[in-house]
C-alpha cells in the first residue's frame, strides 16, 4: 500500500488527483473526512505521534509530504514522529518533499535538511529525496502587484528558477508509485529559466519597483504574520534577489522525471 500525507495541502490535493482512485494507494490528512472521494482516507497527524501506528499500518510506501511551516523544532518534531513511526511499521520506503539544494541559505532550510539526514540514518528504510524549488504559486504571492498596479518586492534583480506546484505533483506521484526505481536518489526539482520581478511585471501588464528588504520585514510584521513567517519571507526575497535560486539553468531532474520539459513558471503565474 502507498499513503500520501498532507492530502488537503496545496501540493497533496494535485498528488491526490493523480492517485486517488487507484487500487493500494490512500490518502493522509489531519482532517481526512476532508478528502475528496476517490479512495480511503486515514488519519495522518504527526502532531499526534500515539496515533501513528495506526495510520501507518499495512502501507509499504510513504509518500511523506513536509508538514507546513512552523519553527524548526516544530518542524522537525514532526518528521521525527512521522520516521519513527514509519520504521517501527513496517513501512519500506519513504519518499520525502524537500527543498533544493540552492535553498541551503534559506530560513526554513534546516528542518529539510535534518530529515533528509534522519532518512539516510535509518537502518530499515529506503528513501527518495524530492528536492522542491520555489513554487511558481508562491513567487506569484511575493511578487503581486499592490492596488496601484506596482510590484514592491525586493527581489532587486534577483531571478529564481520557480516550479509549477503540479509539476512537483506529477512527479511526487510517478516516484511514489514506482520508488524501487528511484531508492537513494536524490533530485533537484528547479525551473529550467529563471524568473525576475521585470518579467512578473511585463506578464501581468504590472510595473517593478523593487523595495528594500527592511521594508517588506517592516510591512510583513504589521500584515498580522507570524513570527516565524516574517524570517521565511525575507530570506525568500534576499535569496532571490541575492542571486541564490537562479537554478543552474537547462533541462535537468525535473524534465527528466517528467519527460518532457516542465511547465513554465511564468503560464503558471499570468494564469492566476
Ligand atoms: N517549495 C515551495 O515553494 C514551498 C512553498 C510552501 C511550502 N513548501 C513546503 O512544502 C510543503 C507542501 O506544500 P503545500 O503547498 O502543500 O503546503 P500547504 O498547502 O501549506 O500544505 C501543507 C500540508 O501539510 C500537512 N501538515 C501540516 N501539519 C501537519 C501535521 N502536523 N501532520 C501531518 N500533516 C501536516 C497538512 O495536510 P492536511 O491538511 O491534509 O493534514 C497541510 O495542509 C509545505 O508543508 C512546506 O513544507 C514548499
Amino acid at each position: 500500500m502507498l499513503l500520501v500525507t498532507g492530502v488537503n495541502g496545496g501540493l497533496g490535493t494535485l498528488v491526490w488527483e493523480r492517485l486517488g482512485g487507484r487500487e493500494g494507494v490512500l490518502a493522509g490528512s489531519r482532517t481526512p473526512e476532508r478528502v475528496p472521494a476517490g479512495g480511503a482516507a486515514r488519519l495522518v497527524d504527526f502532531d499526534r505521534p500515539e496515533t501513528l501506528a495506526a495510520s501507518f499500518a499495512g502501507v509499504r510506501t510513504l509518500l511523506l509530504i513536509s508538514a507546513g511551516a512552523a519553527e524548526d523544532d516544530v518542524v522537525i518534531a514532526r518528521h521525527g514522529a512521522a520516521i519513527g513511526a514509519a520504521e517501527r511499521a513496517g513501512v519500506g520506503h519513504v519518499v520525502y518533499t524537500s527543498l533544493s539544494g540552492d535553498g541551503d541559505h534559506l530560513p526554513y532550510a534546516l528542518a529539510h535538511r535534518w530529515t533528509e539526514r534522519r532518512l539516510r540514518a535509518s537502518a530499515s528504510l529506503r528513501w527518495t529525496v524530492l528536492r522542491n524549488g520555489l513554487y511558481a504559486e508562491l513567487l506569484g504571492v511575493i511578487a503581486a502587484p499592490g492596488p496601484d498596479g506596482v510590484i514592491g518586492a525586493p527581489l532587486g534583480d534577483g531571478r529564481v528558477a520557480a516550479v509549477a506546484r503540479a509539476d512537483l505533483a506529477e512527479v511526487a506521484a510517478a516516484v511514489a508509485l514506482d520508488p524501487d526505481a528511484h531508492a537513494g536518489r536524490t533530485y533537484e526539482l528547479v525551473g529550467e529559466r529563471a524568473l525576475g520581478g521585470a518579467e512578473v511585471a511585463g506578464a501581468l501588464g504590472a510595473e517593478y519597483r523593487p523595495g528594500r528588504l527592511a521594508e517588506a520585514r517592516t510591512a510583513l510584521a504589521a500584515s498580522g504574520a507570524q513570527d516565524f513567517q516574517v524570517p521565511m519571507l525575507v530570506g525568500t526575497c534576499s535569496a532571490i534577489a541575492h542571486g541564490f535560486l537562479a537554478g543552474p539553468g537547462g533541462p535537468g531532474d525535473l524534465a527528466a522525471l517528467l519527460g518532457r520539459p516542465p511547465r513554465p513558471a511564468l503560464e503558471v503565474i499570468a494564469g492566476g
